[in-house]
């Protein structure tokens, strides 16, 4: 039945066309909106929004996000400080919430599979630009359902010849996307370099080794399905409601904001190399050959699973203090 639903949802943005949009920013409230499926004025000459010859990073957001809300207001500053680079939203905000709908039936007839379509349009509206003389040098970074968007615009660019330079998958989403299922979740066959972090395990987040490198931050707190399954500083809720929303909510969040913080600090987030985290648990030999960095300091030509923990405030990261499994009592 559900799916019969999905089909209609279908049918009426293949009618109608996605209505989502780029959203390039020069500071955080003076931005250009373009359709991903018209986006050509972007690269029109003098546009103070966009530089041609520089680096893009795009940002995608998952279920019932806002434009105004912590991680975008967050996130985008910190990328604009960097500089010497373009920073675009893909505004589906629309076609990511829940609307009149409800949680339930909003994210699995409206979010979900607008993850696949939305993200197959921006795709085609990257292939565009960069055919329209963008720099070919786009880095993709998507949190919850917005890193499964970015794995279809991946793929999308690439049966067009053009490769992500980076996605960097922050808990991509489970719901809709755990096999088996209609949605195929990203993976590092979707761009050049695909890095993942995993924070809210098996529950917002899907517990599958996805890119060429994965981060597991205090897997030790998800290490078994008994397992208190929050990160540091997170709280449990006591009641249902509070289960179900704040505390795995913090606990996904911290994927971005762990991000966020290796914009500024990239030394701060590092794990070491292991096979699994039963294996880490027992590493002695941490040294500067296996571990790798989230954030700017990331060596793509260190593939693997990394695992590390953090503090329970901000800014989390312990650097090399982190490296060191937590001692067991
Ligand atoms: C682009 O990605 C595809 C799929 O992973 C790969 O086969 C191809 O070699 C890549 N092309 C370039 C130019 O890196
Ligand atoms: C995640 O997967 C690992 C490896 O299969 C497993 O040991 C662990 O229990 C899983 N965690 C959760 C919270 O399901
Ligand atoms: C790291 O790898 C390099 C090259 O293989 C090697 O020369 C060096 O001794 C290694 N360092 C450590 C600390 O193992």
């Amino acid at each position: 039945m559900c799916s019969n639903f999905n089909n209609v949802f279908s049918w009426i943005i293949l009618l109608f066309g996605s209505a989502a949009k780029f959203r390039f920013y020069k500071t955080f409230t003076d931005y250009m909106e373009v359709p991903v499926e018209t986006p050509d004025a972007v690269v029109a000459s003098s546009n103070p929004y966009v530089d041609v010859n520089k680096p893009t990073y795009l940002i995608a957001i998952g279920f019932n996000f806002k434009l105004e809300g912590p991680l975008l207001t967050e996130l985008v500053p910190a990328l604009l400080n960097l500089g010497d680079r373009n920073v675009c939203l893909v505004n589906w905000v629309n076609e990511a919430s829940a609307g009149i709908l409800g949680e339930g039936l909003g994210y699995a007839l409206n979010a979900l599979p607008n993850s696949k379509t939305v993200g197959e349009a921006v795709g085609k509206g990257i292939v565009k630009l960069v055919n329209l003389g963008l720099k070919n040098d786009i880095h993709f970074i998507g949190h919850s359902l917005g890193a499964q968007l970015a794995g279809y615009a991946g793929r999308e660019t690439i049966k067009h010849g053009i490769n992500l330079t980076e996605i960097i998958a922050l808990d991509a989403a489970r719901l809709g996307y755990e096999p088996p299922s209609l949605y195929q979740y990203v993976d590092k066959s979707c761009a050049t370099l695909v890095y993942a972090v995993h924070c809210d395990v098996n529950g917002y987040a899907l517990n599958i080794t996805l890119g060429h490198v994965d981060f597991w931050p205090n897997f030790g707190n998800y290490e078994s399905s008994t397992s208190i399954r929050l990160q540091p500083g997170c709280l449990k809720g006591t009641t249902l409601q509070e289960i179900l929303t704040n505390g795995n909510r913090c606990s996904h969040d911290y994927c971005y904001k762990f991000y966020v913080v290796s914009l500024t600090n990239p030394g701060l987030f590092v794990g070491s190399k292991a096979n699994n985290y039963f294996q880490w648990k027992t590493i002695s030999n941490v040294n500067a050959n296996n571990t790798n960095f989230i954030g700017p300091l990331i060596n793509p030509n260190r593939p693997g699973n990394f695992y590390f923990v953090t503090g329970s405030t901000n800014p989390w990261g312990l650097g090399a203090n982190g490296l060191q499994p937590p001692t067991t009592t």
